[in-house]
C-alpha cells in the first residue's frame, strides 16, 4: 500500500502535505555539493579612535534553485549582509544607508549598549535615509547578530534577507586556542527556512500557522544544499537560528558527539558533550565539531522537543531534515584540544534579586497587553539585579527574547536548567506552561525616554503585538500594566 508516513522521513517538513499550487516545491532535495557562502568580513575604518563600519540596505535578486531568481534584500549586496567584527573595549559606530523603499531600523541583537543606539522601533531609517549608532562594546566575546526591527514588519523585512552577524572577541577568547580562522575553521553558519512561490518569490504569508511561517528549504548562508570542506581536526561553527518561525534541534547524521562551547552571549565556562542542540528563533551556540580524515558529516535537524504543545507537526515537532554537509579532507591540519576551562560566570543567586516580576505570555499578548509604541511597560533601575517568572501560557511556542542584558537561567519548573541554558543568554524557548525564573541585571546606560524592547521572537507574534518596552532609570522599578510581582511599585 502507498503510506503516508513517507510524509515524515529524511527531508520531511508538515509543510509538504499543503498541496497549494502557488507554493514552489522542490523536487528532490539539495545534493549538497555547493561550497558554502561565508559572508564577508565587513571593512571597517579607524576614525579618531572608533571603528566605523557601513552597512547599505538594498534590493537584489538572488538564485536559491537553479533558474528561479527571487528578489532579496541584503546589506552590501544582495542577501543577508557582511560578518562585524570587533574586540571588547573598543568604540565602534556603523554607517546605515537605507536603500530600500520603505522605512526600515538595524538592531544589535545581543549587545549591550544605549537605548537610543539600539535600533529598535524608535529609531526608524527611512526610504533614502541613514543614521549613524556608535557605542562601546562592553561585554564577553560572543556571536551576536543584527537585523531590522521596524515595528510590525520585521517579520517580512528578515524573510527577505535582511541580517548579518556580529562577532565580539575579548583578551580570554583569543587566548583559548580554540578554532579561530574565519571561514576556515571558525565559521558562520546562518540557517534560515524558506517557502518559495511558484513565481520564484518569497512566500510572506503564514497562512494561518500559528506560529508564522514554516518553510519547506533550509538555507545555510543563503545556499540550499551547501558542503563546507573541512581542513582542519576541528571546526567551530557559530549557528544563528535566523528562520522567523522554526524551532530546530541540531545534530550529526551519525548522532556522534559534539562540544557546545558558546551560547547567546558568549562562552559557557567549560565545553559541554552533548549530541544535539536546540535553537529556537534567534538563538545562537557555537559547537566545536571533531572530523575524521575522509569522512563525512551531515548536520541536520532532528524533530525537536517542543515541549507539551498541542500540535506539534504543525509547528515543525516532526520535521527532520539535512542542514549541511562538512567534507573532511583526506589530510587534517591538527587542532588544539579544548581548553577544560573557558569563562568565569559569575553566577546570580535568587537572593541577589531586588526586584522581581513576572510576565504571563498569552496568544500575542505580555501580562494581558499588547505592545503600544507610546506606553513605557516596566521601569528598571540602573544597577539593580532582577528575578523574573517567565510563563507560556499557550498551547503553541513562543519564545523570550530581552534586548540590553544578558541573563541566566535559574531553573525551570523549579529545576536546575540543562546544560545549553546555563550560560549567558539573550533568547529562551518557552516550553508551554512551564515557569522559567530568569535573572538579569541593568548597567550603566540610563535612559528616561528610550525604552528597550522584550518580545517573542517567533517574529509573526512579535510583529502582531508580543513585545512590551522597558526604560533603564534612575528610578526606583515599576511596571505599569496590570499584573503580579512583587516588584509592581507606582504606575505612570
Ligand atoms: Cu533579534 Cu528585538 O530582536
Ligand atoms: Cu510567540
Amino acid at each position: 500500500m502507498l503510506v503516508v508516513a513517507t510524509t515524515f522521513t529524511a527531508c520531511a517538513f508538515e509543510s509538504d502535505l499543503r498541496s497549494d499550487s502557488t507554493v514552489f516545491a522542490p523536487k528532490s532535495p539539495p545534493s549538497f555539493d555547493m561550497a558554502l557562502p561565508i559572508p564577508p568580513l565587513a571593512d571597517s575604518e579607524v576614525i579618531d579612535g572608533v571603528r566605523v563600519f557601513s552597512l547599505t540596505a538594498e534590493e537584489g535578486m538572488s538564485e536559491f534553485v537553479d533558474g528561479v531568481m527571487t528578489t532579496t534584500w541584503g546589506f552590501n549586496g544582495d542577501y543577508l549582509g557582511p560578518t562585524l567584527r570587533a574586540q571588547r573595549g573598543e568604540d565602534v559606530a556603523v554607517e546605515v544607508s537605507n536603500h530600500l523603499a520603505e522605512t526600515t531600523t538595524v538592531h544589535w541583537h545581543g549587545m549591550h549598549l544605549p537605548a537610543a543606539m539600539d535600533g529598535g522601533p524608535h529609531q526608524p531609517i527611512e526610504a533614502g535615509g541613514n543614521w549613524r549608532p556608535q557605542w562601546r562594546i562592553d561585554q564577553p566575546a560572543a556571536t551576536l547578530w543584527y537585523h531590522p526591527h521596524p515595528h510590525g514588519e520585521t517579520e517580512e523585512h528578515v524573510i527577505r534577507g535582511l541580517a548579518g552577524m556580529f562577532i565580539l572577541d575579548d583578551e580570554r577568547s583569543g587566548a583559548l586556542g580554540l578554532p579561530s580562522q574565519y571561514g576556515v575553521d571558525d565559521v558562520p553558519v546562518i540557517v534560515q527556512d524558506k517557502r518559495l512561490r511558484s513565481d520564484g518569490e518569497f512566500a510572506l504569508d503564514s497562512e494561518g500557522n500559528e506560529i508564522g511561517l514554516l518553510g519547506n528549504m533550509v538555507l545555510v548562508n543563503g545556499a540550499w544544499g551547501a558542503m563546507l570542506d573541512v581542513t582542519t581536526e576541528l571546526v567551530r561553527l557559530r549557528i544563528l537560528n535566523g528562520s522567523s518561525a522554526r524551532t530546530y534541534d541540531f545534530a550529526r547524521d551519525d548522532r556522534r558527539d559534539f562540544a557546545l562551547v558558546a551560547t547567546d552571549g558568549g562562552l559557557l565556562e567549560r565545553p559541554v558533550t552533548t549530541d544535539h542542540v536546540r535553537l529556537s528563533p534567534g538563538e545562537r551556540a557555537e559547537i566545536v565539531v571533531a572530523m575524521q580524515p575522509g569522512t563525512e558529516t551531515m548536520l541536520r535537524s532532528l524533530p525537536p522537543d517542543l515541549g507539551d504543545v498541542a500540535e506539534p507537526f504543525a509547528f515543525g515537532g516532526n520535521s527532520e531534515f539535512d542542514v549541511m554537509l562538512l567534507r573532511a579532507a583526506d589530510v587534517l591540519e591538527p587542532s588544539a584540544p579544548l581548553a577544560e576551562q573557558f569563562a568565569e560566570i559569575e553566577r546570580f543567586a535568587e537572593s541577589d534579586a531586588d526586584n522581581t516580576r513576572t510576565f504571563e505570555v498569552q496568544n500575542r499578548e505580555i501580562n494581558g497587553q499588547r505592545m503600544d509604541m507610546d506606553r513605557i511597560d516596566e521601569v528598571m533601575q540602573v544597577g539593580s539585579t532582577e528575578l523574573w517568572n517567565v510563563t507560556n501560557r499557550d498551547l503553541f511556542p513562543h519564545n523570550w527574547h530581552v534586548h540590553d542584558v544578558q541573563f541566566q537561567v535559574l531553573d525551570i519548573d523549579g529545576k536546575a536548567p540543562p546544560e545549553e541554558l546555563r550560560g549567558w543568554k539573550d533568547t529562551i524557548y518557552l516550553e508551554p506552561r512551564r515557569r522559567y525564573r530568569i535573572m538579569m541585571r541593568f548597567e550603566d546606560y540610563v535612559d528616561d525616554e528610550n525604552p528597550y524592547m522584550i518580545h517573542c521572537h517567533l517574529l509573526l507574534h512579535e510583529d502582531e503585538g508580543l513585545m512590551s518596552q522597558f526604560v533603564v532609570s534612575d528610578d526606583r522599578p515599576s511596571r505599569n500594566s496590570g499584573m503580579g510581582g512583587s516588584g509592581d511599585g507606582h504606575g505612570h
